[in-house]
């Protein structure tokens, strides 16, 4: 059986300021995702520049965007629906990132979300995460609750474009030092594999790949990827840095 190549999934958020960057950045990532040929690497964009960029180089990389809606065409305006972004080459797309989540997206309209965007042929790469932990576990009840309720309805024939990713808010836009430890993703990895498992049953459950997102740098990538034992990165601000972005892919290459 041929192994599934890790995969890195660059969420550049609201960033950066202006095309001129936006094309730097573009164009240093392609030069370092080129030379970590193991790593499947997904660049995440603002829609201003991802259907731009979507028609260049598509046979290293594959683009996602940040959001999409629930609807197919019609007046919605601000939206775009998961078919402009297959049409437009776009395969991946992040909902129900905690950045969203806190603007007042319920896992009602995530898992809509999820639903619409998986039918038009997307991969979705589903955000879950608790905002704190308690000593007492709760954040585990909060945790395997959003999984349950953002997956609603979702049929296991979707199952094999879902990728989870974990992603503590407490661990998000901190310094690498301050991601979660190794131990406690490996436990929380376990963790929502078994909550996929209640929904979908052993098999078909424990195949849906998990990530994890939280200040992961060029430090810390591969002890988080490897002893943390998830499948993949979500990775924010050091994917806006192509050196070090390069350092990362090549620290996970092996
Ligand atoms: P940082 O890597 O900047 O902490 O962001 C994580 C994140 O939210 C990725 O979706």
């Amino acid at each position: 059986m041929v192994k599934a190549k890790t995969l890195v999934v660059a969420n550049w958020k609201m960033n950066p300021e202006t095309y001129k960057e936006a094309e730097k950045i573009y164009a240093g990532s392609v030069v370092a995702l080129k030379k970590a040929s193991k790593v499947k690497v997904v660049l995440c964009l603002p829609y201003t520049w991802l259907t731009d960029f979507s028609h260049k180089e598509k046979k290293v990389v594959s683009f996602g965007a940040q959001d999409a809606s629930i609807e197919v065409k019609g007046p919605h305006t601000g939206e775009v629906s998961p078919t402009m972004l297959t049409s437009s080459g776009v395969e991946y797309v992040i909902l129900g990132h905690s950045e969203r989540r806190a603007l007042g997206e319920t896992d009602e309209l995530v898992s809509q979300k999820v639903s619409a965007s998986l039918k038009t042929g997307l991969r979705v790469i589903l955000c879950v995460g608790e905002k704190t932990r308690d000593l007492h576990g709760d954040y585990l009840l909060f945790l395997r609750h959003q999984i349950i309720n953002s997956l609603n309805k979702i049929p296991k024939r979707y199952l094999k474009k879902l990728i989870v990713a974990y992603e503590p808010v407490w661990a998000i836009g901190k310094s690498d030092d301050e991601a979660m430890n190794v131990r406690d993703l490996h436990e929380t990895s376990i963790f929502i594999k078994k909550a996929l498992a209640e929904i979908y049953g052993p098999v078909e459950g424990m195949k849906i790949p998990i990530l994890y997102g939280g200040s992961v740098s060029h430090k810390n990538a591969k002890d988080l990827l490897t002893l943390g034992e998830v499948q993949g990165l979500l990775v924010g601000r050091e994917s806006l840095n192509p050196k070090k972005f390069e350092s990362l892919l090549l620290s996970i290459n092996g």
